[in-house]
C-alpha cells in the first residue's frame, strides 16, 4: 500500500454515518421502553429526578439524555429536560397517535429479518424462520405472507401489536385521503384489509355521510369493535371476516385496499384487484394506497419496503404504474395516481368502474 501523501477528497462522514445508524434505533426504542417520554409528558425534570423515577443509574444518562436533545427528541432548558413537541405527539402512551407500538412492532418483526439479508441476496428466498412442515417457497410463491398473517393471529398479543402498529402507519395516510378526495360522490366505503378499522374509523369521523365495511381476517373482528367504539364511529361500521383470495367481497360504491398488496406477489396482486373490480358497483371507485416505488426507482423509504417485504413474507414493492395497469387490465376506467406523501412515496392509484 502506498503512503497517502494528500488528505482524502471528502470526509468520511457518510460512510460513518450509515455504518452507526443503528446507535439512532437503539436510542429511541430504549427511551421509550424505558418510560422517558411518557415521564416527561407530566412535566420537565433533571436528570436527578428522571434517575430516581424511572430507577437508572446516572452512569450513562447524561450522554443518553443530551443524545435524544440533540435528536430533537428531548428539548434541555437549564438543567431540565422536556419532550420535543414531536415526541409529545407521538411517543406518550395512550395519546391517540401514539407511535410505540409500531417501535415494538420494528423491533420484534422486522429488525431481525434484516440479518437475513445477504442469504435473501443469495438465495432469493424469504428468510423468515420456516419450520421444516412448511412448503418451500419456490413450491408455494406467495405462502409466506398467508403463513405470516396466521402466525401473527395466533396470539392475542401479538395480534394487538401489529395492529397497533398498523395504525400508527395508516393514521396520517388516511387523513391524506379523507382530505384530498372528494368523498360527497359515494356513500358506501369497504376497506379490504382493512385491519381493525382505523383508516375506516378515520374516513367515518371526517365524512358523515358514509358507512363502512372492513373486510379483514376474522380473528381481527373483537379488536375492530373495540377500536369503533374507541373513534365513536360503531353505529356506521361494520366487520366482515374472510379470505380475499377464497370469500366473495363485500359490495360498495367506494372500495379502498391500503398498504396492503406489498405482502403479495404481482399475480396475488391481481387476484385481489379483479375481485375489487367485481365488488364495486357501477359508477364506484376502487383505490389503492401503498408506498409505491418511483419510476426511476430513486425513492429509498418504498425501495426498503420492497426489501423488507422480499426478506420476510415474499412480497415485494410496485411502482403506481404497474398498479395502474393491472387496474386497467381488470377493467377499470380512468385510472390516475395522485402522491400522497414525497417523503415516503405513498401514493393512491384511483380507477373508476363505468356506470
Ligand atoms: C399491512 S396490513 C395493512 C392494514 C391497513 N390496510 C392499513 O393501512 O393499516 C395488511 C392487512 O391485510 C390483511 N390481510 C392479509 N391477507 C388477507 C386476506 N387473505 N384476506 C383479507 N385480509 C387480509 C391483514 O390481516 C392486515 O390487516
Amino acid at each position: 500500500m502506498t503512503t497517502p501523501t494528500q488528505a482524502p477528497p471528502f470526509p468520511p462522514a457518510k460512510v460513518y454515518a450509515l455504518s452507526t445508524a443503528f446507535w439512532q434505533t437503539k436510542l429511541i426504542m430504549t427511551a421509550s421502553q424505558l418510560g422517558v417520554f411518557e415521564k416527561l409528558s407530566t412535566g420537565p425534570a433533571s436528570l436527578e429526578q428522571l434517575a430516581e423515577a424511572l430507577t437508572l443509574q446516572p452512569t450513562a444518562l447524561h450522554d443518553f439524555l443530551d443524545a435524544l436533545v440533540a435528536l430533537e427528541l428531548l428539548e434541555r432548558d437549564g438543567g431540565r429536560y422536556s419532550n420535543s413537541a414531536e415526541a409529545d405527539f407521538y411517543l406518550v402512551p395512550g395519546k391517540r397517535y401514539y407511535m410505540g407500538h409500531y417501535l415494538t412492532f420494528v423491533d420484534n418483526f422486522m429488525r431481525p429479518t434484516w440479518d437475513g439479508l445477504d442469504e435473501v441476496l443469495r438465495t432469493g428466498r424469504p428468510q423468515a424462520p420456516q419450520p421444516p412442515e412448511r412448503p418451500q417457497p419456490e413450491a408455494a410463491p406467495g405462502k409466506e405472507g398467508t403463513e405470516f398473517f396466521e402466525h401473527t393471529y395466533a396470539s392475542a398479543d401479538l395480534q394487538r401489536m401489529f395492529m397497533e402498529a398498523q395504525d400508527s402507519l395508516s393514521s396520517e395516510i388516511a387523513w391524506e385521503i379523507s382530505r384530498r378526495i372528494d368523498w360527497s360522490r359515494w356513500t358506501r366505503l369497504v376497506d379490504l384489509g382493512g385491519a381493525r378499522g382505523n383508516t375506516a374509523g378515520i374516513l367515518l369521523q371526517a365524512h358523515p355521510h358514509l358507512t363502512a365495511t372492513v373486510f379483514d381476517m376474522p380473528p381481527i373482528e373483537p379488536l375492530f369493535h373495540e377500536h369503533m367504539e374507541r373513534l365513536g364511529v360503531h353505529d356506521r361500521a361494520a366487520y366482515q371476516g374472510g379470505d380475499w383470495f377464497q370469500d366473495p367481497l363485500p359490495e360498495g360504491d367506494a372500495l379502498l385496499c391500503g398498504h396492503a398488496l406489498h405482502n403479495w406477489t404481482a399475480e396475488q396482486r391481481k387476484t385481489v384487484i379483479g375481485k375489487a373490480y367485481d365488488a364495486v358497483r357501477p359508477g364506484g371507485v376502487f383505490m389503492v394506497h401503498d408506498l409505491m416505488i418511483d419510476e426511476d426507482r430513486n425513492r429509498l423509504n418504498p425501495l426498503m419496503l420492497s426489501l423488507a417485504m422480499t426478506l420476510s413474507v415474499g412480497g415485494s414493492g410496485y411502482k403506481a404504474s404497474e398498479c395502474i395497469g393491472w387496474m386497467r387490465e381488470a377493467g377499470f376506467t380512468d385510472v390516475e395516481a395522485v402522491l400522497l406523501q414525497d417523503y415516503d412515496g405513498h401514493t393512491v392509484v384511483l380507477g373508476h368502474k363505468r356506470a
